[in-house]
């Protein structure tokens, strides 16, 4: 038997009898810090080089992104010219903050004051290793050693800021990395001398950014320690409580979410989770998670794949298909049911004119993250009837009576089946084109006249015109009716084809480049008792119904070969 798991603890839960945050809503946005360009870019095989580092940068700017985490200066001589071009090549706007990442110890510290110099906005954040294990296994230290290191580093930057030169508004951020594996007695207190060695006031506050550097525990669990944490530090006011989620266990949104309800005020996270293993929380998806519970993120996502396309090329990563929002799929109702329930929804929202968005199986509107509506539908063989006629409606204008659902849907089916795959709407539309528009015409009209007349207050419809049949004979048509279906019925039957029955029509018009046509929808009844549909489409609305009815004769023809 498989005992593998017997080498494993699980986590020791927090003692918070009297917790809060289960009661909390999320009602505002946080403070977001982009951690692409340091914590995602040192993930990637190939690291951003510096043209694409400088696109990242723009685009998330462009969304709105007011602190960004652009490197670690003192690391390689690569991102110390990187941050040196954002500041000396005029990137960075007044109202954008750079962060420069740098461990707690004195060299790097010193290198790092050196790439900010001539930065307008600058966070300085530095980190060492808290954690139990790390502790134990990495630095054979006990918990005053790793204090030592924080404060030195903490009382460095103090003295470095004091004494920089230029108009330079340095602010400081601290992380006990790996605080989520601390005790979190001990996560407070090096916290709390940090502070008192940087001076820290609620004027001029220090971000504590409290990493859950390898999820190990159930998000509720990270949550504990953030409203514990809270409650026990001294001097709460004299700090942002920021949180740097990773995703190993793939709670790293609901991480992030349970954490902003237990207190957080900042969220460091990458644009589709982009990071370390599992990677970082994903920005887009806790924003967007906002926004659909009518919360403002204070990011624009307007066009995601822009973003993605960016994300793509910069990183040589690729998205999930299924990953919320962005993934290519995510829009896409493959079942029946769901496409049925679209496409109520749709009419549902058109109908009643509410505010709000009311449509099942699709949480967000497409258009909002710059999707579009075409690939919302696709249809397999599986889709049932209503999902064909909603593609020829959502995407090419076309309202198929409802009684012509099942029939196309026929069609449809049966070329997927040929295909042996899914249809796009494209393909779907080209179905409806091949069975109802172009199709091969027994019966083929080579010149025609419709006209209205009028006689003793009573309105007549009058058709003339030329037939060919079986590409040989030409015969003469002539037929007066009160309406053109019936003048072009009352024209047919001395040539024996009075044996196909009128049933319905229905009519809508439809754009085609700058002109509008009109479409009919012609069901008849043939002679052996089925019922088929015509469509006829033309500039003129009379004709458009006699074209209906000869292609719906002409495929009644066709099936009887
Ligand atoms: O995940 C982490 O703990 C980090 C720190 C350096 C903030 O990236
Ligand atoms: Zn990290």
């Amino acid at each position: 038997m498989y005992e593998g798991f017997k080498k494993y603890k699980p986590f020791e839960q927090i003692n918070l009898p009297d917790r809060e945050w289960p009661d909390k809503t999320i009602t505002k946005a946080p403070i977001w810090c982009s951690v692409d360009l340091r914590d995602g870019n040192q993930a990637l095989i190939d690291p951003m080089n510096l043209e694409e580092k400088l696109e990242f940068f723009h685009a998330l700017v462009d969304m709105g992104i007011k602190e960004i985490e652009i490197g670690f200066p003192s690391a390689s001589d690569t991102e110390f010219k990187i941050c040196r071009e954002l500041i000396e090549g005029g990137h960075i706007p007044d109202d954008v903050t750079i962060q420069v990442l740098v461990q707690a110890r004195e060299h790097l510290i010193r290198s790092t004051f050196e790439a900010i110099r001539g930065a307008k906005n600058v966070i300085v954040h530095f980190y060492n290793s808290t954690s139990t294990l790390q502790r134990k296994v990495v630095f054979k230290t006990d918990m005053q050693g790793v204090i030592d290191i924080a404060v030195d580093g903490a009382k460095l930057i103090k003295q470095l800021t004091d004494e920089f030169e230029g108009d330079t508004n340095i602010r400081f951020e601290y992380s006990p990395e790996s605080f989520s594996g601390t005790e979190m007695d001990n996560a407070v207190k090096i916290c709390e001398e940090v502070m008192d060695a940087l001076g820290s006031t609620k004027e001029n506050p220090v971000i504590l950014n409290l990493p859950n550097t390898v999820e190990m525990c159930t998000p509720n669990t990270y949550a504990d320690q953030i409203e514990y944490f809270i409650k026990h530090l001294k001097n709460r006011e004299a700090a942002i409580i920021s949180v740097h989620p990773h995703n190993d266990r793939g709670c790293g949104v609901a991480a992030t979410e349970l954490a902003l309800l237990a207190g957080a005020e900042r969220v460091e996270g990458t644009l589709f989770g982009n990071g370390e293993r599992t990677g970082n929380l994903d920005m887009v998806t806790v924003g967007l998670n906002m926004y659909t519970q009518g919360v403002d993120p204070e990011l624009d996502f307007s066009d995601l794949p822009r973003l993605k396309e960016i994300y793509e090329r910069c990183t040589n990563m690729k998205i999930d298909p299924r990953q919320p929002y962005i993934g290519e799929l995510v829009f896409t109702a493959f079942s029946g049911s769901h496409q049925d329930a679209i496409n109520k929804g749709h009419q549902y929202m058109k109908e009643s004119g509410t505010n709000y968005w009311e449509i099942p199986y699709l949480p967000i509107d497409p258009a909002d993250v710059g999707r579009e509506y075409e690939p919302i539908v696709r249809i397999n063989s599986q889709s049932g009837k209503g999902g064909a006629a909603f593609v020829m409606h959502n995407n090419f204008g076309y309202d198929l009576p409802k009684k012509m659902h099942r029939e196309f849907y026929n069609l449809v089916q049966y070329e997927c089946e040929q295909l042996g795959r899914e249809l796009i709407p494209k393909e779907v539309l080209r179905v409806f084109e091949d069975n109802y528009l172009n199709i091969k015409q027994k019966y083929k009209l080579i010149s025609h006249k419709v006209y209205e007349e009028s006689e003793n207050g009573k309105d007549y419809v009058h058709f003339k015109g030329k037939m060919q049949i079986d590409g040989d004979s030409v015969v003469n048509l002539n037929g007066v009716g009160n309406g053109p279906i019936n003048a072009f019925f009352k024209a047919l039957k001395p040539i024996n084809m009075g044996k196909y029955k009128f049933v319905n029509y229905s009519q809508h018009a439809i754009s085609e480049g700058s002109d509008s046509k009109a479409v009919s929808y012609i069901e008849l009844k043939t002679p052996n008792g089925n019922n088929i549909f015509g469509v006829g489409i033309d500039s003129n609305v009379n004709f458009a119904s006699i074209l209906g009815v000869l292609n719906a004769i002409n495929r009644a023809e066709l099936k009887n070969k």
